[in-house]
């Protein structure tokens, strides 16, 4: 597929989406979904590429939002349909493989929700967050008030939903909205080592690890405990487990190769 609203790069195994429309503060429009979710199911099948930095193109926006222009007209018909169609949050969520946030500036309503969707979110000290759906007369649609609660705890998240205030980037690593926070001439720098640290292990153990610890907020303790148990056991049934065991017996780095 051509892409008018992202990029797709490949970087060693990493792989970088960038979103691309910087004079619209990379606006998330029905377009943006479309390539992103595109380029995910790229990636999913390709083999080489370990882990997903998803990041916003220019200096001052990772993603301003969803795009307020889509909302004129719409009704709570057609904005429902519109939710209940693969959307690109979900499809970040599931993804296979790891996915970090890289947010260089704006991360608001839409792209606060699409960071959240990440497993790991990283930014730049000019980095700012929030959710002001309520500002527009809505709330949040991405699953903000479901992901940020998770992460951030409830008094927390409810604030930010009902004030609609923005944070900053100081205050997001406070909050653990965020896990690490860099000068922005060294953001792309250190996301890449930390992408590239992940992309480095062994393809089915971090996707077995992605979900067993994705699990942990979705279910109790007991369901946790046995879904990681089985999970585990699958990464026994890989060469790459002999692999890994092997490399550290014999002293020397592991090469994996995702089976
Ligand atoms: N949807 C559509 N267009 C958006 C947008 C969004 N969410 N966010 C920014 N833009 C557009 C602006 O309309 C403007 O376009 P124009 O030049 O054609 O007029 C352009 O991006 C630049 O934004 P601008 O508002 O001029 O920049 P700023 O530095 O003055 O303000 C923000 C930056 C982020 C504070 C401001 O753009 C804003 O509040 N955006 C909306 C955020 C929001 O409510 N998001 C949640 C949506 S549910």
């Amino acid at each position: 597929m051509e892409f008018q609203t992202i990029t797709l790069e490949r970087r060693g195994r990493v792989a970088v989406i960038t979103i691309n429309r910087p004079e619209k503060l990379n606006a998330l429009n029905t377009q943006v979904h479309t390539e992103a979710i595109a380029a995910l199911d790229e990636l999913r099948d390709d083999a080489e590429v370990g882990c997903v930095v998803i990041t916003g193109a220019g200096e001052k926006a990772f993603v301003a939002g969803a795009d307020i222009s889509e909302f004129a007209g719409k009704t709570a018909v057609t904005q429902r349909a519109v939710f209940q169609e693969r959307t690109l949050f979900n499809s970040v969520d599931q993804f296979p493989k790891p996915v970090i946030a890289m947010i260089n500036g704006f991360a608001l309503g839409g792209g606060c929700e699409l960071a959240l969707a990440c497993d790991i979110r990283v930014a730049s000290e000019n980095a700012k967050f929030s959710q002001p759906e309520i500002n527009l007369g809505i709330m949040c649609g991405g699953g903000g008030t479901q992901r940020l609660t998770r992460l951030i705890g409830e008094g927390r998240a409810m604030e930010m939903c009902l004030t609609g205030d923005m944070i900053d980037a100081a205050t997001a690593e406070r909050f653990g909205l965020v896990n690490h926070v860099w000068p922005a001439e060294e953001l792309e720098e250190k996301t890449m080592d930390l992408a590239e640290k992940i992309a480095s292990k062994a393809p089915v153990a971090l996707q077995m690890t992605k979900e067993a610890v994705k699990f942990a907020s979705r279910s109790n303790l007991d369901e946790g405990l046995r879904r990681e148990i089985d999970l585990f056991a699958i990464c026994f049934s890989t060469e790459d487990k002999e692999e890994g065991v092997s490399a550290f017996l014999e002293k020397r780095k592991p090469e994996f190769k995702g089976q």
